[in-house]
């Protein structure tokens, strides 16, 4: 049974078909000229890239023109407080990070403690608020430039922000707000007005500046909805339209189906916090397999790599394409069985988050360094 697929900002559900995402929210797939024109600036291109995991854009020819002559562009990305940092929530900011490397850019990062308090029941602000500061530890982790990184928080941020967000929000009806969202009459007036504030870092840095810089925001392809109301409003008010380069959802571990279609959402999350047990635990009961039932079977008839969850993560987190490939091979050939792939992946993830989580503890003290200093 494939599931009906949702995918909007507050909720992501059942089968992910792309293509079909493409089509609805009228992205551009990345092809080969956008690829070619990116690695003339950046080297080798990343892995996201290279695997389709970064799949769609809108207005990347601009920026790159704009910045071929001189004008830079700022990156603009984001985290909605709501829980701990897990790995999915690490792919937007890795790519972010490559991203402010290899242009030398400007980034700006939006905590939206006022979203969860707004669209969560259970969460209060002080808890949103707390939890953005948790989140910031991981963004620092993954090893953003200091001096060229701002962060934004929502709710303290408001003296600057809020005269923007009420200039958006003049251009954006409830009827839009509804078709774009699925929004209804009885969500409460916050939730209503929230896309205005999301909007405001991709003109705020130009506000600040005095002139026009382009952005570009890197995202997971649930956000889109905001992009494209703010891409109409933000030329009414003078600024360019941000353009955007847009990534796939990181599985779930549970989160694979028999027809071998993914849900983005099911089965345990590995939290940047789990230790390596855990982290070994969960891969071992959760991670859906694509390997037969007996061993035998396995040995002589291979395993299905295209829906081993363990499989997928490693195109995600396995940086070389040659080890890949043969982990691919290997596993289809029955050559690699599945509690051996699951090893693989284990060792893969905890050597990551060892690092990371070594970062993140350091951190702790750079936070100062990095949110916005209103001046
Ligand atoms: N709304 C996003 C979330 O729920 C957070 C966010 C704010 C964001 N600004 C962004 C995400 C820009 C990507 C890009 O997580």
């Amino acid at each position: 049974m494939t599931k009906e697929m949702i995918v909007t900002p507050w909720e992501v559900k059942g089968n992910i078909d792309y293509d079909k995402l493409i089509a609805e929210f009228g992205v551009s797939k990345i092809d080969d000229q956008v690829m070619t024109r990116l690695r003339k600036h950046t080297g080798e291109l990343h892995h996201f890239l290279r695997r389709n995991i970064f799949f769609a854009h809108r207005d990347l020819n601009f920026v790159l023109d704009e910045y071929e002559k001189g004008n830079k562009f700022f990156l603009y990305t984001g985290r909605g407080p709501s829980g701990g940092t897990h790995m999915g929530h690490l792919v937007p900011w890795l790519f972010t990070k490559w991203l402010q490397d290899k242009f030398g850019v400007e980034l700006w990062f939006q905590f939206t403690d006022d979203e969860k308090f707004l669209f969560k029941k259970d969460l209060s602000l002080e808890e949103t608020n707390r939890l953005a500061y948790e989140n910031m530890l991981d963004v620092i982790a993954v090893g953003f430039d200091p001096k060229k990184t701002h962060f934004l928080v929502d709710s303290e941020h408001a003296g600057i922000m809020y005269k923007e967000a009420i200039k958006v929000a003049k251009h954006i009806t409830f009827s839009t707000v509804k078709s774009a969202f699925g929004l209804t009459n009885e969500h409460n007036i916050g939730a209503i007005f929230y896309t205005a504030m999301q909007a405001v870092p991709a003109f705020l840095p130009s506000v600040i500046a005095k002139k026009e810089i382009p952005c570009l925001i890197p995202y997971a392809i649930d956000q889109d909805p905001h992009f494209r109301v703010s891409r109409d409003v933000l030329p009414k008010l003078g600024h360019y339209k941000p353009a955007a380069i847009q990534c796939r959802f990181l599985p779930g571990l549970g989160g694979m189906q028999e027809d071998g279609k993914m849900s983005s959402s099911e089965g345990a999350a590995i939290y940047t916090t789990d230790d390596a047990k855990t982290v070994k635990n969960k891969i071992n009961k959760y991670a859906f397999s694509g390997g037969r039932s007996t061993l035998e079977e396995q040995r002589k008839l291979g395993g299905n790599p295209d829906i081993d969850v363990s499989y997928q993560w490693l195109t995600f987190f396995e940086e070389d394409d040659a080890k890949l490939k043969k982990i691919y091979d290997d596993y289809k050939s029955g050559k690699l069985l599945s509690g051996e792939l699951k090893a693989i992946l284990i060792e893969k993830l905890n050597t990551f988050l060892a690092e990371h989580q070594k970062r993140r503890e350091k951190a702790k003290d750079k936070i100062k360094d990095f949110v916005y200093k209103i001046c």
